[in-house]
């Protein structure tokens, strides 16, 4: 089975890579290295032995899309590829909804000539939510007018895909809505990269631990929630990585030539910042330098999954404690920096 993972060099793509690979697909990774490395890819062979077909690919070249699907045939697509700078979005909302949605669409103009239903994940986000009126969050749950460019990005992506299936073309979908994933391969060969000035928490964490910032500043104390600061559904890694083998496999074995499915991915436990960091602080046995600052604007206070629909239909749920996703997430970032 030959599987196309876009965005096959990021921080989901990259593990989910190593997976399906060690599963035994045969894996053509897609990657514009816009914010990856290509270092990752022997990284990903130090892993695994294996080393995957790739392809540097702007998917917003459609000329490029079509070639690649002249090239090659595929039995499933996991499409990952996407510009995920919440902050970046909002001073560039073109560039998001033209990479994000436009991407997309190109892969679904090659995907309308296949013959056979494709096998079909997209990666969306519990942005799509937006402040959920209730917890936990679950699929049903409206989706309401996202924070930011690149929330709604994913937004029109979900319901670009909801328009193939309506129109009666025939191909196989699973929408995966991921929480917060954090932590590493325990390799400690993959991991997150964030560019520059990391803008999620659990790299700026192991960043300020390992000294190359000066102190976290942890983003308001003063909400609604047990110790004032914001909750989130923190998913590790490698548990992200495995839905989509699960999801894959489903799809493969589904006679429904028109399976849509839309599952939300997380722990179902709501963990805040700072319990969050003091559990970084104890499974590592540092001490974060760490202060309590003003509230960040866009940022929802509380957000964590109702996790029963995966589990009930997919048989799936979470095997990683959060401790071990912190313990890898620190390794990750003492193996960045062993050299220096
Ligand atoms: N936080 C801090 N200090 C930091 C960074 C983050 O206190 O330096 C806090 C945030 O305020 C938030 C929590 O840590 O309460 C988690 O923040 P992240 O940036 O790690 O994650 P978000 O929940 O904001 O972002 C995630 C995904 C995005 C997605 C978004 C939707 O990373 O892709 O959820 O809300 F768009």
């Amino acid at each position: 089975m030959q599987i196309l993972v876009t965005g096959g060099l990021g921080y989901i793509g990259s593990h989910t890579s190593v997976l399906l690979l060690e599963k035994g697909y045969d894996i053509v990774v897609v990657d514009d290295l816009s914010n990856s490395n290509i270092e990752v890819l022997d990284n990903i062979f130090k892993i695994t032995s294996k080393k995957p077909a790739f392809e540097k690919i702007d998917l917003k070249d459609k000329k490029a899309v079509s070639k690649l699907f002249q090239d090659y045939t595929f039995d499933g697509i996991i499409h990952f590829a996407a510009h995920k700078s919440v902050n970046e979005s909002v001073n560039y909302p073109e560039k998001y909804f033209s990479n994000n949605v436009g991407s997309l669409e190109n892969i679904i103009d090659e995907i309308k000539l296949l013959e056979n239903p494709i096998n079909f994940i997209f990666s969306s986000s519990c942005t799509v939510y937006g402040q959920a009126d209730l917890m936990p969050i679950d699929e049903s749950f409206p989706l309401k007018e996202a924070e930011s460019p690149y929330g709604q990005s994913k937004r029109q992506c979900e319901e670009v895909l909801k328009s193939l299936h309506d129109s009666g073309h025939s191909f196989k979908n699973i929408t995966l809505r991921y929480f917060n994933p954090i932590g590493a391969h325990p390799s400690a060969l993959i991991g997150e990269l964030p560019l520059g000035i990391p803008e999620n928490l659990v790299p700026y964490i192991t960043q300020t631990a390992i000294g190359k910032r000066e102190c976290l500043t942890v983003f308001g104390n003063d909400y609604e929630t047990a110790d004032g600061t914001c909750v989130r559904d923190y998913i590790h890694i490698m548990d992200l990585a495995e839905v989509h083998i699960t999801c894959l496999e489903k799809l493969i074995s589904s006679n429904d030539d028109s399976l849509f499915k839309v599952y939300n991915v997380g722990t179902g436990k709501g963990t805040s910042v700072l319990e969050l960091i003091h559990i970084f602080e104890n499974v590592n046995d540092i001490k974060l330098n760490y202060k309590i600052g003003e509230r960040r604007k866009g940022d929802v206070v509380t957000a964590y999954a109702d996790t029963s629909k995966i589990k009930e239909e997919l048989n799936w749920s979470t095997k990683n404690s959060l401790k071990n996703a912190l313990k890898s997430a620190w390794n990750w970032e003492l193996n960045l920096n062993k050299d220096e």
